[in-house]
């Protein structure tokens, strides 16, 4: 991509207008400032300064410019900050030569030719078209999903993308394309209603079709394989356009289908996604996380899957989110409850109770033995409420077992002390080096403590004072030293073999939080020399700020 492209989209934007979009921007001298959208806080500690075109988040240590932002904000890449601010910008991305444009980006184009082709072809399908619009979807939500027709044809889109002179290995590549055990390639899609899935920069990576003629031999539903572009246990239908409602109405909707998601944005409930005929992962439910905490799921209570819905609630419970469970009526998913009535829809939301209340209900529902429901609760329901984080609403929900169990609340409190927490598959290659329960310098001390003579000991604390200097290391050994036998127990379950790989990692680390912290000091000060209108000393923190994040951004993909 040539780099001039980069440079007009900046001269074409204003850094306040589209930051502003996202945030509610005050002026403050040459600068603005605003509330972080990284955090949530009530003192302003975002700054843009649009004479630099560069911002400054305080609170969570993100800065840079407007693509920078974007990637933040967006959760997108560095060619999708690109693709949105070139939109905005109405500037062509320009691509030096053919062979320079990217090959990842001529595999998007593959798709975006086949979802178009599809599209005309909806047009042109008048059963198709009827049928669509018999399971309730509108024409906008056709338009607005891009949704089209595979037509009933072995070769339809082959043919159309080879006249387009795409190759025919890159059409197997994307996955539009197969090749039968005689070599014979044709169509992966035929006679399906087409639903596009995107990444969150809105690219095409994949399809997802629906049967037009029901077939006892084709499945109902058939997607993508998964591709150097798609993988269906990362992507999420519907988050490119969702994920604005989610970071403003801070909970997301997960639904299971295709015809749900796109019913459900109809119905106006904005922050629906669904998985693609795959079980949730945590890799989806990371994506939801970063956007929002909260989390509503559709169940089907009479489904033969309910069991697996339910752990991919536990799965999201486990990494800290705010569970709820919004209950369908026997035998409807929430299309056939939008196409009857949208507000049936929203009813249902708006009934979602938290996971923990619903298993609650269920075993009183189940259990009426009074001792098999206090063993049910200390076996089933407890390993869940272990692992709610916040200690307030552990409280209020051993509160409310008791009251409706008849359990004392100090048995409940007793029991969950020596329950396990529920462990789920998290991710399949475990972190050498923990990063949650103790920070890097926590660790490094607890080498250092160990044994002050050995040879770690005197390059960490040479690191540390380079770093630091003299005085500050000194400070910080006796700050720590009550802690000495706590650090130096921690420091013994980090991994030996780790090795110096493992102490270079921790340095870095330990640096990256350094400066991280350096740089939020250097925003008080900014904040200070604002509010007393001291220009000078704005300035140069503000010089400061870059030098900080330049060193942080060096950082970057080294940890
Ligand atoms: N699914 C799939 N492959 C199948 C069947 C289902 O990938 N053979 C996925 C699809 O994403 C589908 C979801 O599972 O949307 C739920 O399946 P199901 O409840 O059977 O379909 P509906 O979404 O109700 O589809 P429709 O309303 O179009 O019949
Ligand atoms: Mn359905």
């Amino acid at each position: 991509m040539s780099s001039s492209t980069v440079e007009k989209i900046k001269e074409r934007l204003d850094i306040v207008e589209v930051i502003g979009s996202y945030v509610k921007l005050t002026k403050a001298g040459r600068h603005f400032k605003g509330l972080s959208p990284f955090n949530s806080e009530k003192t302003p500690s975002f700054f843009v300064s649009p004479d630099k075109g560069v911002f400054y988040c305080f609170s969570s240590g993100k800065g840079g410019d407007i693509f920078t932002f974007i990637q933040e904000v967006e959760s997108v890449d560095f060619s999708g900050a690109l693709k949105i601010l070139a939109g905005r910008a109405g500037v062509p991305i320009e691509y030096e030569s053919l062979e320079k444009r990217s090959e990842r980006d001529g595999l998007f184009s593959i798709l975006e030719s086949a979802s178009k082709f599809f599209e005309e072809n909806l047009a042109k399908n008048e059963e198709a078209k009827k049928y669509i619009l018999s399971r309730g979807i509108s024409e906008k939500t056709i338009e607005e999903w891009h949704i089209g027709y595979a037509e009933s044809s072995w070769r339809a889109l082959h043919d159309f993308l080879l006249a387009k002179k795409y190759a025919l290995s890159d059409l197997e590549r994307v996955g539009v394309v197969k090749k039968s055990e005689g070599g014979k390639t044709y169509d992966t899609f035929r006679d399906r209603i087409i639903f596009p899935l995107y990444d969150l920069a809105a690219r095409i990576i994949g399809f997802s079709g629906r049967i037009l003629h029901p077939d006892p031999n084709a499945p109902k539903y058939l997607n993508s394989p998964d591709t150097v572009l798609f993988n269906k246990s990362e992507a999420l239908y519907g988050l490119n356009r969702a994920k604005q409602a989610i970071r403003k109405s801070d909970f997301s909707v997960l639904v299971e289908g295709q015809m749900d998601m796109v019913m459900s944005h109809q119905a106006g409930v904005l922050q629906t996604v669904a998985t693609s005929g795959t079980a949730l992962t945590d890799t989806h439910l990371k994506a939801l996380k970063k956007i929002s905490n909260r989390l509503i799921m559709a169940f089907d209570p009479d489904q033969a899957g309910f069991a697996a819905s339910l752990r991919g609630a536990d799965l999201a419970l486990s990494l800290g989110m705010e569970v709820k469970v919004a209950l369908l009526p026997k035998g409807k998913d929430p299309s056939d409850l939008v196409k009857e009535d949208p507000k049936a829809w929203t009813a249902v939301l708006k009934d979602a109770r938290h996971l923990l209340d619903f298993y609650l209900e269920k075993l009183l529902d189940e259990v009426k033995d009074p001792r098999a429901l206090a063993r049910r609760i200390t076996t089933d329901l407890l390993p869940y409420l272990k692992l709610v984080a916040s200690s307030m609403e552990q409280s209020h929900f051993v509160k409310k077992i008791a009251a409706k169990s008849g359990l004392k609340e100090e048995a409940i409190w007793e029991d969950l002390k020596k329950v396990k927490g529920k462990e789920f598959v998290r991710d399949t290659s475990p972190p050498s080096i923990p990063t949650d329960t103790l920070s890097s310098s926590d660790y490094l001390l607890g080498l250092y403590f160990r044994d002050e003579s050995s040879p770690a000991a005197l390059e960490i604390k040479k690191q540390f004072e380079s770093l630091l200097g003299t005085e500050k290391f000194k400070e910080l050994v006796s700050e720590n030293e009550s802690r000495k036998s706590a650090l130096v127990m921690k420091a013994e379950e980090f991994s030996v073999n780790e090795g110096e790989k493992g102490m270079s990692t921790l340095f870095r680390r330990f640096s990256k939080d350094f400066w991280e912290e350096e740089y939020v000091r250097t925003g008080e000060t900014l904040k200070v020399a604002e509010k007393a209108g001291d220009e000078a000393v704005f300035d140069e923190a503000l010089k400061r700020c870059q030098e900080i994040r330049r060193t942080i951004d060096n950082f970057a993909g080294k940890l």
